[in-house]
């Protein structure tokens, strides 16, 4: 089992969620990202962490957004690793909870 960074962390980033991840599991792209699903060691730690409710354990992804169990898989093996926390985007706030934002992803 792993978890899973979902759509809404997209344009929001906020990175708490790296600060906790006794692995430093998590990998970063320019708009997203992403937890490698065979580093993870499923400790639950990053999900209440994040400002964006972005993170699910992978049975309980939200309806709709099952593609991001791929996504995280594929995106983890060629986007560098994430482990310090960094100033989120300017308009993260704006972001955060608009739909539709998978379409807006950067690779
Ligand atoms: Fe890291 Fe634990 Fe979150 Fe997995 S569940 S990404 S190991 S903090
Ligand atoms: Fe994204 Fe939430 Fe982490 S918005 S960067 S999953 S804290």
């Amino acid at each position: 089992m792993t978890f899973v960074v979902t759509e809404n962390c997209i344009k929001c980033k906020y990175t708490d969620c790296v600060e906790v991840c006794p692995v430093d599991c998590f990998y970063e792209g320019p708009n997203f990202l992403v937890i490698h699903p065979d580093e993870c060691i499923d400790c639950a730690l990053c999900e209440p962490e994040c400002p964006a409710e972005a993170i699910f354990a992978e049975d309980e992804i939200p309806e709709g957004q099952e593609q991001f169990l791929e996504i995280n898989a594929e995106l983890a093996e060629v986007w560098p690793n994430i482990s310090e926390k960094q100033d989120p985007p300017e308009d993260a706030e704006e972001w955060d909870g608009k739909p539709g934002k998978l379409e807006l992803l950067e690779r």
